[in-house]
């Protein structure tokens, strides 16, 4: 089913590091605050916490998809609601740990992101995704997902709009003040939204910024959180603005563009 309106909240607070119980708690208690909507987006790393003190920590904070109750609780969440849901998920699989973004449906998972570009620290925990960079129809509408860094690469903005996405679901744990400058302007060039869901609180010497954003596709931030207060916040986004993608009557920003003379790009 086709919607023009897709009614979309970021949820905005700070996993505790070290305890998952106490972080699924706090996760129902916003959730349980919302009124009916379409898409709801997460935090980056929201079942863990970000700042591990060591490989050890980071290992016993994550979970496998099919063995987690933080899985568990949004799955049955997004059935009963009738809605997606995107999150951060610390994901171990064989022994290995992923920073991904789980995409869940009222039927299930439906999608999943390995964060492709990892930050400071996370080099020493995570394996870089290897999951390519998937857009999912979710009936309504496509969505695309990045976490956080992945920002800077311009490629990855790109590539998703040219699977089709409408939205891109952006859990983040944002640290450096750059993200602010980038997101509205890759919003513009690529004529889709990004919902941008970041976390507050400290852990140990990192603060993270706040300040969730919804970008849209005129390059205006539509919404935006303060920076160190939880906050739920939702916003109507328009499905034919994120399907306009004529930037003047003659200029198209997928049209107009000349792979041919990308070459030097190497893909
Ligand atoms: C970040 O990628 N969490 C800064």
């Amino acid at each position: 089913m086709i919607k023009d309106r897709i009614k979309t909240a970021f949820i905005q607070f700070a996993p505790l590091l070290g305890n998952p119980g106490l972080t699924l708690n706090k996760i129902q208690s916003l959730l349980s605050t919302l009124p009916d909507l379409d898409l709801i987006v997460l935090p980056e790393l929201a079942n863990s916490g970000y700042n591990f003190t060591s490989a050890k920590q980071a290992f016993e904070l994550s979970e496998s998809v099919l063995q987690s109750d933080f899985v568990d609780f949004l799955t049955g969440f997004a059935k009963t609601r009738d809605i997606v849901i995107v999150t951060g998920f610390n994901e171990q699989e064989d022994a290995k740990l992923y920073n991904s973004s789980l995409l869940i449906t009222p039927g299930g998972i439906a999608g999943k992101y390995r964060k492709i570009h990892l930050f400071m620290n996370e080099k020493s925990f995570f394996e870089p995704g290897n999951l390519g960079l998937p857009v999912i129809d979710v009936g309504f509408c496509k969505l695309g997902m990045q976490i956080c860094f992945d920002y800077i690469f311009p490629e990855t903005w790109r590539i998703l709009g040219l699977k089709g996405a409408d939205i891109i679901c952006h859990p983040s744990n944002l640290v450096t003040p750059y993200a602010h400058k980038v997101l509205p302007a890759q919003a513009l060039m690529n004529r889709y939204y990004i919902v941008t869901a970041n976390r507050i609180g400290t852990e140990g010497d990192i603060t993270f910024s706040g300040r969730s954003i919804i970008s849209d596709p005129e390059g205006d931030i539509i919404l935006e959180a303060p920076r160190d207060s939880e906050s739920v916040l939702f916003a109507d986004l328009s499905l034919e603005k994120a399907r306009n993608k004529n930037l003047t009557a003659l200029n198209h920003v997928y049209h107009d563009r000349f792979p041919e003379q990308y070459k030097d790009l190497g893909c």
